[in-house]
């Protein structure tokens, strides 16, 4: 009611300790369910699933991807929504041991020719699943065996490219001669939505599945792209050149014919990027390359004002790589906000906010402000050239700025941070949160990179590091805890003042920046989600990937919530970084042995909560998320529905 006092939000449960166990470890009053791990059928096509389980192409095309990662939810109607809907979901990579156990392992995994049959499989178990879940009779939770938004996008599917590379010299291929198509989208890590009621998946570590021999360019070498053998030897599966056979060939860059026309030296271009996916109709997914090319996180829209562009914050997860944001030149319409079970053009409206509009890279100011630094062939770079001239492309090239987007970075003098994973942002105040995971190259001081190729104009004006040195943003060398930073837009600017909200390290740890304890202490956050509970308040959820050994002697990954105060709340408490966040940081749940925790949603009454456990050791002894592993299992990666036994809302 009008004047009422709003009730301030606090986390109800009790921290709990760190644990190494074979179980998902959840507060009292709380149980963790195990909902479609891997493997599990999406259609009569597959199999039940069962320890001693051959997978082919065709199971695996028809069952839950590996390695779950990313996931958003998708109302099917508005009323129900908190008992049925969508996930979509990622597949990020494989456990090929799990995935050929029957057999021992995969077949010639480190040499030699791999089986087609077992590239296709492999391929079938990365990309995405969108999958139907029910709550049913009893509070437990189950997918929808037989539902027809069930499906899979593997490293195969059919694509398009949109935006400004599209259509461009730069991802002509043999496949696509007039560079408007692909096939596949690859190590899918965190995700993004959109407010018209897409998915967005995010493109990571795709370099590692491609080789390319000889003519190498510059991007190829920033981004990763190796001469030796991909991460799973898909390329091998091709034969030699009396055979070379598309399906694979297409993983090996290297030119074999005349012009790009007749090969794939262009396959890699058509990799890097932001894809939007129609969860409800299976629409052919879409590229939008208009968001950067380079290895993609995730993506987050920031907050909607009706008449002002769309938002995106997109980071770079390598080391000493950047923090990016997308804003679009239509301005948002809210007639356009999904309406669940409307029959509309989503990825329409896709094209109309993601495809036309400006690209910048964050420059983080030791004043506790900053600069969002335009991508744009006439920008003007550091040393006073434009961006087109620094890159050596044509004067209206834009595509080849998107196609260089890393070393475009470099040349506006962006910040390079320890390594950005996933964003969040405060759909009320705007205030936008990521996580920086770790950096074992930072150095106080700094080296340059080398870059190995040559003839080519732009490694005489990129920047790029070895070792970065420390800056404000990123403080500390042979950085292993990681940090949270913070940042404010200023309205109408390019501008934006920023803090660090928390220092992850082990409380023991001389540079326990924030007065971690026991009860808290983490490393490396990589997972982060804004739950937004009304009234301008909200929960800060963060999820680890660590290595750390101070923490990992400790504990397992885990996730852990805040409610995080703003700047205004927080004045006059300049003693602690972001206003004393820290010291309310509690550990909420801790993920079985082996695995990292990963991937954040939550039915619309807050009343369950999913997370992923990704590449478990040897989890899950049954659908039991808490039951503790006797013996050993067939490890698969699964989805975690975490509820409170009286059937509240998570947290408070
Ligand atoms: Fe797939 Fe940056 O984690
Ligand atoms: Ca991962
Ligand atoms: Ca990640
Ligand atoms: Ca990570």
């Amino acid at each position: 009611a009008a004047g009422a006092e709003k009730t301030p939000l606090s986390l109800a449960f009790e921290a709990i300790r760190g644990s190494r166990t074979d179980a998902v470890v959840v507060p009292a009053g709380y149980t963790a369910q195990v909902l479609i791990p891997w493997g599990t059928p999406l259609n009569g096509q597959a199999p039940a699933w069962r320890e001693d389980l051959a997978f082919t192409a065709d199971i695996q095309a028809n069952s839950v991807g590996m390695h779950h990662d990313g996931m958003h939810h998708f109302a099917l109607d508005e009323g129900s929504a908190s008992r049925r809907f969508l996930l979509a979901m990622n597949n990020e990579y494989i456990d090929q041991a799990a995935l050929w156990a029957p057999k021992g392992g995969p077949t010639n995994a480190e040499q030699g020719k791999r089986p087609a049959e077992e590239v296709r499989t492999e391929i079938n178990a990365h990309g995405v699943t969108v999958v139907e879940l029910q709550k049913m009779d009893g509070g437990r939770w189950g997918h929808v065996a037989d539902s027809s938004y069930n499906r899979r996008y593997t490293s195969a599917t059919e694509m398009a490219l949109s935006g400004p590379v599209a259509g461009s010299d730069y991802v002509k291929t043999k496949y696509s001669p007039d560079g408007t198509l692909t096939r596949g989208t690859n190590n899918n890590c965190a995700n993004g939505y959109t407010p018209w009621g897409t998915y967005l998946t995010c493109e990571e570590n795709w370099p590692g599945y491609f080789i390319k021999d000889a003519d190498r360019q510059l991007d190829d070498d920033r981004l990763g792209i190796s001469t030796g053998r991909g991460r799973y030897g898909w390329e091998t599966a091709a034969g030699d050149a009396s055979e070379r056979n598309d399906e694979f060939a297409r993983f090996n860059a290297t030119p074999t014919g005349d012009s790009a026309l007749d090969d794939y030296r262009n396959e890699p271009r058509t990799f890097g990027y932001i894809v939007e996916i129609d969860p409800y109709t299976g629409e052919r997914a879409v590229k939008r390359t208009a968001l950067g090319r380079f290895r993609h996180e995730g993506c987050w829209p920031g907050k909607l004002v009706a008449g002002e562009p769309v938002v995106f914050y997109t980071g770079h997860d390598s080391r000493n790589e950047y923090i990016y944001k997308f804003v679009s030149e239509a301005l948002w319409d809210p007639a356009d906000a999904n309406r669940p079970g409307a029959d509309v053009d989503r990825l329409a409206l896709g094209a109309k906010y993601m495809d036309a509009g400006t690209l910048y890279v964050a420059r983080f100011d030791a004043d506790g402000s900053g600069e969002w630094l335009p991508l744009t062939p006439d920008a003007e770079t550091r040393d006073g050239r434009t961006l087109a001239e620094a890159l050596g492309l044509a004067a209206d090239d834009q595509a080849g700025v998107i196609i260089h987007t890393c070393d475009a970075a470099d040349l506006m003098g962006a910040t390079p941070m320890d390594r950005p994973e996933w964003g969040a942002v405060d759909p009320a105040s705007g205030e936008v949160y990521m996580t920086l995971t770790n950096n074992s190259q930072r150095t106080e001081e700094g080296t340059a990179a080398t870059y190995t190729n040559d003839g080519d104009d732009i490694q005489e004006t990129g920047v790029g590091y070895a070792t970065a040195p420390t800056n404000a943003a990123n403080p500390r060398a042979e950085n292993e805890g990681g940090q949270v930073i913070r940042w404010r837009e200023h309205a109408g600017s390019t501008r934006f003042d920023w803090e660090v909200f928390v220092f992850g390290a082990a409380a023991g740890d001389a540079d326990n920046l924030s007065g971690l304890t026991e009860l808290n202490q983490f490393a490396s956050p990589d997972g982060l989600h804004y739950d937004d509970r009304g009234d301008g308040q909200g929960i800060l959820w963060i999820e680890t990937d660590n290595g750390y050994t101070n923490v990992t002697e400790y504990t397992n990954d885990q996730v852990l919530a805040v409610v995080p105060q703003n700047v205004s709340q927080a004045e006059g408490d300049a003693s602690v970084v972001g206003g004393g966040d820290q010291a309310r940081l509690k550990r909420f749940a801790v993920g079985p042995n082996g695995c990292e925790v990963t991937g954040i949603c939550f039915t619309p009454d807050k009343t369950a909560m999913f997370i992923n456990i990704q590449h478990p050791g040897n989890w899950p002894a049954g659908d039991d998320a808490t039951a503790e592993t006797q013996g050993s299992v067939r490890p698969r990666a699964s989805t975690v529905v975490i509820q409170r036994e009286d059937g509240g809302r998570i947290g408070v």
